[in-house]
């Protein structure tokens, strides 16, 4: 019998280690279903799922969409693009719109902050966060704890190491979040621009040097530079000296264990933030496992939040 009692998947910091775990347990589940000949199932039969995605995305939306038909749902992408919206209506009118239809779940990611923190109140379906700007991406820190534990046994214990434009990461908030409830030692390592003013309050250590922060690392997780969310002037290095400085390249990574394991939640930029020689070292890197998990741990996110067993 599930504990589960969230009525929506805003971030990882309103779920208790219980959820967590539970969610992970449940996406064991639906990999090996994914993975199997017939990868269907009804648990979200007769149910509706919108997927509204104000911001480009391949990867996620992709993999929402798959979880929920592969639930059974009915999905509906909402391509911003071409929508209401362009015609200058609000926020607020969209979702009202939206939640009129009769949906089960809104699936949601937007540029500003708390936006599906402020939506949850206004629908009466389940809402889940796919990103929003550099806040929050639960989806994200929970796929890549799954791979973490798949591969490792455990998070308890691990050191793992996040590389990169942490101020505007919402995966690095939501992994920070997530692997701090499991007492895994999470390390930091970025150019002091890339450090939000109150870095002190994500509670970890941070370095300056990869060679520092790496050592001794079970994971490290790269991430892109948040070109998107970057003010004119932030960033005052060219690519070649980041890449040389905080590019992940196989000399920096003989710092961590041997068995060490590269993630990345993509898109990645090849030979900026990590040389095309280490993404593609297939004893290192599990961006590919970290995708196939996703479907995964998407269909137990709906299937707990929205489905009926
Ligand atoms: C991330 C995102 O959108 O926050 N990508 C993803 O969801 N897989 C990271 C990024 O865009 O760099």
């Amino acid at each position: 019998m599930s504990q589960f009692a969230q009525k929506h998947l805003l971030d990882i910091e309103r779920l208790c280690l219980i959820d967590v775990k539970e969610i992970l347990d449940r996406a064991d589940v639906f990999v090996a279903q994914n993975s199997s000949s017939f990868r269907k199932s009804a648990q979200l039969a007769g149910k509706t799922v919108v997927n509204l995605f104000y911001e480009p995305s391949t990867r996620t939306r992709t993999s929402f969409e798959l979880a929920a038909k592969r639930l059974g749902a009915d999905v509906i992408n909402v391509s911003v693009d071409s929508s209401s919206v362009k015609k200058g209506e609000s926020l607020s009118d969209t979702i009202a719109t939206i939640n009129a239809m009769q949906v089960d779940a809104i699936v949601i990611r937007h540029k500003e902050n708390g936006v599906p923190q402020f939506i949850a109140p206004l629908v009466k379906g389940a809402v889940l966060n796919a990103g929003d700007g550099s806040n929050e991406h639960p989806t994200q820190a929970l796929l890549d704890a799954y791979v973490m534990r798949q591969r490792k046994g455990k998070l308890e214990g691990l050191r793992v190491v996040i590389c990169g434009d942490i101020e505007h990461s919402r995966v690095a908030r939501s992994n920070i979040n997530l692997l701090k409830k499991f007492g895994v030692d999470v390390r930091l390592v970025a150019p002091s621009c890339f450090y939000p003013r109150d870095v002190d309050k994500l509670g970890v250590p941070v370095f300056e040097t990869m060679e520092q922060g790496i050592e001794n690392a079970d994971v490290v997780m790269m991430l892109r530079i948040q070109h998107e969310r970057l003010a004119e002037g932030e960033f005052a290095m060219s690519l070649k000296e980041y890449h040389d400085r905080f590019g992940l390249n196989h000399a920096k990574l003989s710092k961590a264990k041997p068995d060490v394991m590269v993630m990345h939640p993509g898109p990645f930029n090849r030979n900026v933030e990590v040389t095309s020689a280490v993404i593609d070292d297939p004893k290192h890197s599990v961006v590919l496992e970290q995708v196939e998990a996703g479907v995964g741990v998407r269909m137990a996110c709906l299937d707990l939040l929205i489905g009926t067993g």
